[in-house]
Parts: structure tokens; C-alpha cells; sequence
């Protein structure tokens, strides 16, 4: 006889209701990044997010060891016009609707649910990160933001990367999917025969977009 106990209740089959939110498509998105490996892919949902028209703001939020990982990724170092320096934009020239909170301000309007945020996407999402917002640890805006998009029931996007898995992460991937949240790993696709690696992330990005009703014209689509 085993002695192994469930962890769990029976999975509910939660489907967050999305007919009150906001807007639909969205258009103010919070944008999380920390610090698991794949800033490019950061990169380019951003830069995806900066084109889209229907989306008109956009609060981004970058925990410190996401700067530790861009500054190994992709050369950028410090915090000074990071948001400039990620797009690959002219720092004279900053993005009008990307604006950068502190991850220390457990005050900034993303910490409200009373602030109309249609949805969240953490990319990438470390398995540090996943855990706090797993366990409703709200001690810093990334996590606050995210938890107040689940309280109210907003669509929340995890890009969860780490490998391989154990079974902490794998528990706190299904308690932040009971919760709502989706899980969405960094797992590119390769049907496409990607040809650069920016091509691979920005593909998946189009996929996180097109996952919260944002879906890209130049996107890839199967057609067998
Ligand atoms: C270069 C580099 C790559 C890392 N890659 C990962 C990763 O893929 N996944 C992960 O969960 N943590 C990764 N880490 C470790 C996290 O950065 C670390 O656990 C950190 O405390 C996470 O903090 P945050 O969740 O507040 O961003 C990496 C760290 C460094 C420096």
C-alpha cells in the first residue's frame, strides 16, 4: 500500500469568465519579465506589442534578475532607458505606450484591481516567480499585479522556462492553472522552419498575442 497522499483536490474545471472584462480585444496589457533565460523572446513581444494599434498601453515591469539575464542575453545593462534599449529604439524617442513600473512600488496602478488592465503576460516567467504568484506572495508588484489579475479574473499568461521540472514547479504550474492563470511555456515551434532565432521568438510571441485575442497578420498559420 502506498503512502503517497494527494497534494491536491480534484482540478476544478475553472474557466475564468471573460465576457466582463474591460475590453476585448485588450488594450492595456501588463508586461512582466524576470529572470528565467529568453529575454529575446521578451524582445519581441514587445516590439509586437509597441507595433499593435489596438493595444494602447502597455505597464512593464522587470524584476531584478530579469536585468540580470538581459545584461547576459542581450548585452543591455543597467535600468536607465531600458524600455528604449529593449525595443532597439532611439532613447530620444521612447515608447509612448510602454511604461516602466518599479517592482518595488506595491502602489503602482497595476497593484489595483480597480485599474483597467485587460490582462498579464509574464515573459519570461522564472519558476522563482511562478512560485510566489503559485502561493499568492504579493510582496512585490510583478507578483501583486499578477494576483490581482487572477482575483479579478483577468487572463494571466505564464511563459513559464526552466528544464527540466521538479516537482515543485510542476505543482505551482497547476496551482497557478486552477487559479486561472494559463500556462504557456517558452516552447518555441519548429514546423515553421524558423530561420534566425528572432524568427523563432517572434513567432511565439504572435502565439502569446494571438492566446489573449491580439492575433498578428504576419503570423504563421498551418494550412495542411
Ligand atoms: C543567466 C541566467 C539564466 C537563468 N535562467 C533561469 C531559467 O531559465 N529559469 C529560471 O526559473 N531561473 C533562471 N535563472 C535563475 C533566476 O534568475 C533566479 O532564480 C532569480 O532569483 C529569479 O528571480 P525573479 O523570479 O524575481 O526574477 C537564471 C539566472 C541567470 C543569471
Amino acid at each position: 500500500m502506498t503512502a503517497y497522499a494527494p497534494v491536491f483536490e480534484p482540478a476544478a474545471s475553472f474557466i475564468p469568465p471573460r465576457d466582463h472584462l474591460p475590453n476585448h480585444p485588450p488594450q492595456n496589457l501588463t508586461v512582466a519579465t524576470t529572470g528565467a533565460s529568453g529575454a529575446i523572446f521578451l524582445r519581441q513581444f514587445l516590439q509586437a506589442v509597441e507595433r499593435d494599434r489596438r493595444v494602447q498601453a502597455v505597464n512593464f515591469i522587470a524584476s531584478d534578475s530579469a536585468l540580470r539575464v538581459m545584461a547576459e542575453e542581450l548585452g543591455l545593462r543597467g535600468r536607465a532607458d531600458v524600455v528604449s534599449r529593449i525595443l532597439g529604439t532611439s532613447k530620444s524617442r521612447p515608447s509612448r505606450k510602454i511604461q516602466m513600473q518599479s517592482n518595488d512600488d506595491i502602489g503602482a496602478n497595476v497593484a489595483s484591481g480597480s485599474y483597467p488592465a485587460d490582462a498579464m503576460v509574464v515573459i519570461p516567467c522564472s519558476v522563482g516567480t511562478l512560485a510566489r504568484i503559485a502561493h499568492g506572495d504579493a510582496s512585490h508588484l510583478i507578483e501583486r499585479a499578477a494576483d490581482v489579475t487572477l482575483k479579478e479574473k483577468r487572463p494571466l499568461v505564464l511563459c513559464v522556462r526552466e528544464t527540466p521540472l521538479n516537482k515543485i514547479h510542476i505543482r505551482n504550474m497547476f496551482r497557478a492553472a486552477d487559479a486561472g492563470a494559463s500556462i504557456f511555456p517558452l516552447i518555441p515551434a519548429f514546423y515553421y522552419r524558423p530561420a534566425s532565432l528572432d524568427d523563432m521568438a517572434r513567432e511565439f510571441a504572435y502565439r502569446v498575442l494571438a492566446h489573449l485575442g491580439l492575433p498578428q497578420p504576419h503570423a504563421f498559420r498551418w494550412k495542411a
